[in-house]
């Protein structure tokens, strides 16, 4: 299979995506910049390992990644996605001085994952609907989505092991590390559907956290540290990106969740409230469990009632949770691990542009709508 069979995509990098958070600030700006930056330089190799697919599974990764329809034609409505996990690679080798080229297989790897995850979670979480497009299982058939997410991921771990050089070995290590992990995350986060929202055997804010960053940390973390060792860099950098990407998707994990429940469907691209009808431990359904007091009391019963959570019922459990703070106190949480994060890119030396466009991208998922 040669690159020919995956059209490249058209348009102008993120235009799809940006456009849907797009204002006159500056931040937003310099946030437009440095993604579109990161996926222009990325681009071209996503596109070649894409075209390495067989064909049916690449007509069906070019759709998941915004490039094509089910016709397989270019489609300029869709969306790429942020591409967050790309720019983080490249600004990881960039940190530790290295030139952020060398850090695009490890980037492609990093996409690639992201994507094979997305097709599988959805199959998971039954959620019909992805960057405002049936998700890949709806539009395709289950069987096909999963091998396409397959494909995706054989191809990822496949980019990495063909760098030359001698930090291949470590760079896909780390990979296949977050690959387990990420699983973990995972199955953790299915299992807990099955637990009871209060009581004994209730899922803990730890647990909650183990799980969230299993599933979202980790390959933030893999993103930053994949460009950080292709780069060169000693191990305590890599560690100590990694623990800021891990924090960064713990932040990520906890805006993401309120999205879920207060989000616009037309901006995020996600059905809302799918996670309440599907019984997820998010975090602002825990914590306003434990908060105690009327509303809390109310949601218990409600959620407790074993009745299916139909849209208006999910629209009160919604009202609930933020009368009884869940959603005050998901943003602190977002907010102390964004603080984290920083922090942990302040424990080792970095360059100064670098470091200070990790922080923009870090400041503008606290505050993101999609
Ligand atoms: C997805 O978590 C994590 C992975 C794909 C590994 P969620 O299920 O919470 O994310 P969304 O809301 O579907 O994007
Ligand atoms: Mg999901
Ligand atoms: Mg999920």
């Amino acid at each position: 299979m040669s690159a020919r069979a995956v059209r490249s995509p058209a348009g102008p990098p993120g235009a799809v995506a940006v456009a849907a958070v797009s204002t006159s600030c500056a931040h937003e700006a310099s946030v437009t910049v440095v993604l579109g930056r990161c996926r222009e330089l990325v681009r071209p190799a996503l596109v070649e390992a894409v075209g390495r697919l067989h064909p049916w599974t690449g007509e069906m990764a070019a759709y998941a990644l915004g490039w094509a329809d089910t016709a397989g034609n270019p489609d300029p409505g869709a969306s790429e996605g942020k591409g967050l996990r790309q720019a983080l690679a490249v600004l990881g080798a960039e940190a530790v001085g290295a030139d952020g080229a060398d850090a695009v297989p490890g980037a492609v790897a990093v996409e690639l994952v992201h994507t094979f995850s997305l097709l599988h979670d959805d199959i998971m979480d039954a959620d019909a609907l992805r960057r405002q497009r049936p998700a890949v299982w709806k539009a395709y058939g289950t069987g096909p989505a999963v091998l396409a997410g397959d494909a995706l991921l054989a191809q990822a771990v496949t980019c990495l092991a063909e760098v030359p050089g001698h930090h291949t070995a470590a760079a896909v290590r780390r990979l296949c590390q977050t690959l387990n992990t990420l699983v973990s995350g995972q199955a953790e986060d299915l299992r807990f559907e099955h637990r009871p929202w209060y009581g004994p055997g209730a899922v803990g804010p730890e647990q909650y956290r183990s799980m969230a960053e299993h599933k979202t940390g980790a390959l933030l973390g893999c993103a930053i540290a994949l460009g950080a060792i292709l780069g060169g860099a000693p191990d305590r950098t890599v560690t100590a990106l990694d623990r800021a990407g891990r924090h960064l998707g713990l932040a990520f994990q906890a805006v993401d969740d309120i999205l879920g429940i207060w989000g616009d469907p037309g901006v995020t691209g996600k059905p809302v409230r799918a996670d309440l009808r599907q019984g997820k431990k998010t975090y602002p359904v825990l914590t306003a469990l434990a908060g105690g007091g009327k509303a809390a009391h109310e949601l218990a019963v409600l959620l407790d009632s074993g009745r299916q959570i139909d849209g208006e019922t999910a629209e009160r459990v919604a009202a609930l949770v933020e009368e009884a703070g869940g959603r005050t106190a998901t943003r602190e949480e977002a907010r102390r691990h964004l603080d984290a994060a920083r922090r942990a890119l302040r424990d080792v030396s970095l360059t100064h542009t670098a470091a200070q466009e990790l922080d923009v991208l870090f400041t503008h998922l606290l505050d993101r709508t999609w």
